[in-house]
């Protein structure tokens, strides 16, 4: 490989390369997944961290280039794969870092040393965006018009944000589970005019299917095993850090669906090591929900280790029998983390040996005790971002963490994604049971009803208006 940036199989056993034009989400050869790679030292690679302070002046201002505006460009020295003309973005990573002593108080921690990342606050309402921007760049740079997700919600509003705002616009589609989706997130997909299928299964059957449409209609695929997207979901730990003085925490806990994001911290961690920007690395905590934790079990029952990219594949397939053959579905209030099978499993593994990380399982019930409690004491999150503050509390009491050690939790989506969880909780009254769906036709101008399309392919071609190639 000659070019400055380029793709590699994570599998060591393969690690074939290919250059960043080339779409596939994995590898052609062993099926695993892609990393994005660089060639540090033919970069301009920044001696120091401080180094980024220098934007800090035009980081306020919508100006020339757009690029210092945006909390992932700000950092483009460390995802150079594209050049400044290509990027899309749309000011986000704009996000806070808030230390809470009122809620650290009330779990057990040392004043000073909790802190909350508030990704809710991007464009979208939750941390996608930041990888969003990294994918719809390299899209564009690819000339690519259409793009497509499966999705447990918030990564289809950020696709559909991003569709409408590249330059030019284009075409999102999204596939969400039927009845799996808050109002909030669903709402937003449709106002963006993004083409809503709903597919009769769960997001592990959408996911299924948007990656055989992607392959078969040459339709660009936006979910995290699309290795772009984790470039840019490495910006929030950049952020992390300025906002900690480029102090590395002890802790970084972050809730695990798809486990994209966590996948992403491990590899921003292990690249600043390697690159002597950082001198250690946090532990990393992710939490499940107990109704949806392959990666607790895989892990902390069945002793599934990263082992340098040799983990053992068949403890992994012998548990996916184990819930094909009982018709195993995911359930959990924290419903963008109701995934079964989560894609970057292998990806995540490694995070975990990077970072010396834990797995833990949280309860509905106690995460949405947790929800009440960042609400109460901070900005408010949705019901799988307060799994973060949730485990934090389970691993202070196991004392894997210590009141004075200094934690960020990661609240991953903003509280108005999903209002009907916030209104059960406090009055008892399920909205959703209230109202149920009208059998009506919208009339507005610009109504983008979701298409209801059976789990079966040629269905969903011809719900894009084509036929299923042969
Ligand atoms: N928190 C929120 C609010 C999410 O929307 C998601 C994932 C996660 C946590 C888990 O992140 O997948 O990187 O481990 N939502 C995806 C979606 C699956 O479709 O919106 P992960």
């Amino acid at each position: 490989m000659t070019e400055k940036a380029y793709q590699i199989c994570i599998n060591p056993d393969c690690q074939a390369t290919y250059g960043i034009d080339q779409i596939l989400f994995s590898c052609d050869k062993c099926k695993s997944l892609l990393d994005v790679v660089y060639d540090w030292e033919r970069l301009a690679l920044p001696r120091s961290l401080e180094y980024f302070e220098h934007r800090w002046g035009t980081k306020g201002l919508w100006s020339e280039g757009r690029l210092d505006f945006s909390g992932v460009w700000r950092f483009r020295e460390l995802l150079p794969f594209v050049p400044n003309e290509a990027v899309v973005t749309i000011g986000e990573g704009r996000t806070l870092l808030e230390q809470c002593d009122t809620l650290g108080r009330q779990i057990g921690m040392k004043p000073g040393r909790l802190f909350l990342q508030y990704e809710g606050l991007n464009p979208s309402g939750s941390f996608k965006d930041n990888g969003m921007t990294a994918a719809f760049s390299l899209a564009r740079m690819l000339g690519r018009r259409r793009v497509a997700c499966a999705s447990t919600g918030n990564t289809s509003a950020s696709l559909a944000m991003f569709a409408n705002k590249s330059e030019p616009p284009m075409q999102g589609i999204v596939f969400i589970g039927t009845g799996k989706i808050a109002y909030g997130k669903l709402s937003q997909a449709l106002d963006y005019g993004a083409l809503t299928l709903q597919i009769e299964g769960d997001f592990d059957a959408c996911l299924r299917r948007v990656m055989q449409i992607a392959d078969k209609l040459g339709i660009y695929l936006m979910n995290s095993v699309n290795p772009f997207r984790l470039e840019g979901q490495k910006a929030i730990m950049y952020r992390v850090l300025e906002a900690l003085g480029w102090q590395v925490p002890d802790w970084v806990i972050v809730p695990g669906g798809n486990l994209g994001n966590c996948s992403a911290f491990g590899k921003a961690f292990r690249e600043l090591q390697e690159l002597g920007l950082i001198k250690r690395v946090p532990r990393l905590a992710i939490i499940n929900a107990t109704g949806a934790n392959t990666l607790h079990q895989l892990v902390d029952k069945h002793k599934v280790t990263w082992n340098g990219g040799r983990y053992d594949r068949d403890k992994v397939s012998a548990l996916y029998k184990v819930m094909d053959d009982s018709h195993y579905l995911p359930h959990t209030i924290a419903s963008a983390i109701e995934i079964s099978r989560p894609v970057n499993l292998p990806k995540a593994l490694r995070a975990l040996d990077v970072c010396k990380g834990v797995v833990r399982e949280v309860s509905d019930d106690v995460i949405l005790e947790h929800k009440a409690l960042v609400g109460r004491y901070g900005f408010g999150c949705e019901p799988a971002s307060a799994a973060s503050v949730a485990g934090l509390n389970l691993l202070l009491k196991q004392q894997i963490i210590s009141p004075d050690e200094n934690v960020v939790c990661i609240l991953t989506g903003h509280e108005l994604k999903d209002p009907d969880a916030t209104v059960k909780y406090h009055t008892g009254i399920d909205m959703k049971a209230l109202t149920p769906p009208p059998a009506v036709t919208p009339t507005g101008v610009c109504a983008n009803p979701p298409r209801r399309v059976a789990d079966d392919l040629e269905a969903i071609c011809s719900a894009l208006g084509e036929t299923l190639p042969v």
